[in-house]
């Protein structure tokens, strides 16, 4: 990138003299204002960095020398102090490089940065030993803190540009390089802010490409499909190798709502906390659906590092976590997962700072029957000792199946399913269904703070999931049967009232329990 040459090179006479510009951190997806205070002084050589950095930004030291002194100013030969306040969060990441390396140019004399235009202004942006401005991470989430607090005006990289642009009521403006930043700050009233982004302007295509009607047969895996659109129920999905429960759980995105726009800012919020935004990727539009596998680390799968980042469920947020061999995860990975199904985020604690990051995702768990994967099949012959079975399936029995409210066998096609060459019903047509019945449910908990069906309370289910006579009766009947415990026989009513709502019934009849009923597998009870 050209640098514009418009800045004289300056000799420095820094007496002593103080400055502040107003910078961003991350704690897990939020953003808290970081002070920046530079003081030069006479006395040796020196810059050091206080208020808790971590190591690594001691590098930033190192980038801002060199960034000053490539963009045609002289570095000070004095001592310099910079304190990033409050000094009680630890400070990460490359965020503050551009901020400090504005704060000493501030101190300069004569000066070169019209210092009353830092007011109001916010500044984030690592700096590269040219002096360019490289992106960071959590651009959207220090855009919007810098906007709640009140700034005018924030200076971002301009790589960073997408994510920010969908932020109104805060002129930002992008810089590629260091002397650029300046030119900004001194002529903030002639330059053009970033063109904020309008969402509704944006074509979505379907990149997946996947559709419903790809999938012969199924009525009953896709009956479920459905109803875990329609309510946000969890899936467990178990059947044979290529009865098509991969293939199922791809589509399922497609069926669900679009996002909101408060869940577009909340999922590319996450996104750009951990730094996946990319070029191609810029902003999230779409329902996330994430397939991790089952060796990925803890901290990947749950979030975690030295400073926390988003791990896979928090990047399912408000879309789909599909977890295949779900038995293959380590048990202590399904212990963490259920906490966070329950509470819909994840918080990870560190020595003077807890990090919690939202996840509001809807499982979709597959695995096999047993180890060779034919057990209960019609057609392969399973080879597995009934010991063995058990073991296997026991690894997920428990307090995580108990939370999983539709549980189904995926069997094989037959041959005249496979043979068929009729298209199944499509995504769209499903997608209206969907779309009627979480209306029922927007309207229902208007006055609550829950927008599903599987987020009734028990409280909350005894008000809302009244059954008819006939319905009691099979209720009390199947608690014997199943031998219900109380929170299955909670997540049984749940099934039951998005049954009866894609029924349009308000009452939940004996018809709609029935088929509650079904999805509940006596393997993993
Ligand atoms: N119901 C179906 N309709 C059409 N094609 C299917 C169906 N089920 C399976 N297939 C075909 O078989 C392939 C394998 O299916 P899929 O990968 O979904 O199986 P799976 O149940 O996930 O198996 P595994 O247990 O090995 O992971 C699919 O890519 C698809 O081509
Ligand atoms: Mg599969
Ligand atoms: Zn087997």
């Amino acid at each position: 990138m050209p640098q514009t040459k418009e800045i004289e090179i300056v000799e420095t006479n820094t007496k002593s003299s103080f400055a502040i510009i107003s910078s961003c951190g991350l704690i897990g997806v939020n953003s808290y204002t970081v002070e920046i205070e530079v003081d030069i002084s006479g006395g040796l050589p020196n810059f050091i960095l206080v208020g808790l950095p971590d190591p690594a930004i001691n590098e930033s030291r190192e980038r801002v020398r060199s960034a000053i002194k490539s963009s045609a100013l002289e570095f000070p030969s004095k001592k310099i102090v910079v304190n990033l306040a409050p000094a009680d969060t630890k400070k990460a990441g490359p965020t503050y490089d551009l901020p400090i390396a504005i704060g000493i140019l501030t101190c300069y004399e004569p000066a070169i940065i019209n210092k009353a235009n830092l007011e109001g202004l916010y500044i984030v942006g690592e700096l590269g030993l040219s002096g360019k401005v490289r992106p960071i991470n959590g651009v959207l989430s220090f855009v919007i803190l810098a906007k709640k607090k009140g700034a005018k005006s924030i200076i971002i990289p301009k790589e960073n540009s997408a994510e920010a642009s969908l932020i109104e009521g805060i002129k930002i403006y992008p810089v590629s390089n260091l002397t650029e930043a300046i030119n900004v700050i001194n002529n903030l009233e002639n330059i053009p802010p970033l063109k904020h982004t309008i969402l509704s302007d944006i074509k979505l295509i379907n990149k997946l490409n996947v559709d419903f009607s790809d999938v012969k047969g199924q009525m009953l895996a896709k009956r479920a499909f459905e109803i875990s659109a329609s309510g946000q129920h969890h899936i467990l999905m178990i059947g044979a190798p290529g009865s098509g429960k991969s293939m199922l759980a791809q589509r399922l995105t497609t069926i669900l709502l679009p996002l909101t726009y408060e869940e577009k800012i909340e999922t590319t919020q996450i996104y750009s906390a951990a730094g996946k935004l990319n070029k191609e990727n810029s902003l999230i539009f779409l329902r996330p659906f994430r397939s991790p596998h089952h060796s990925t680390s803890i901290a990947g799968l749950i979030g975690g590092g030295s400073i926390p980042q988003p791990g896979e469920i928090s990047l399912a947020h408000k879309g789909i976590l599909f977890l295949d061999e779900f038995t293959e995860f380590p048990r202590h990975v399904l212990d963490s997962l259920r906490q966070a199904i329950e509470i819909k985020e994840v918080t990870i604690s560190r020595s003077r700072r807890s990090y919690t990051f939202p996840c509001d995702f809807t499982l979709i768990a597959a695995c096999n029957p047993c180890p060779c994967g034919y057990f209960g099949d019609n057609i392969k012959k399973c080879k597995c000792a009934l010991n063995n079975i058990k073991k296997y399936q026991s690894k997920i029995s428990g307090p995580i199946i108990d939370r999983i409210d539709l549980q189904i066998e995926v069997k094989r096609l037959n041959e005249n399913e496979i043979m068929s060459t009729k298209l199944s019903e499509s995504s769209e047509n499903i997608k209206e269904r969907v779309l009627k019945t979480k209306k029922i449910q927007s309207n229902r908990y208007k006055n609550l703070n829950i927008s599903s069906n599987s987020h009734l309370s028990s409280k909350e289910i005894k008000h809302f999931c009244k059954t008819d006579k006939n319905g009691e009766l099979i209720l009390r009947e199947a608690i014997k049967t199943f031998s219900l415990t109380a929170r299955s026989f909670d997540r049984v009513l749940k099934v039951a009232r998005t049954i009866a709502d894609l029924g349009n019934s308000d009452i939940i009849k004996d018809e709609h329990i029935l088929e509650a009923l079904q999805f509940r597998l006596n393997t993993f009870q």
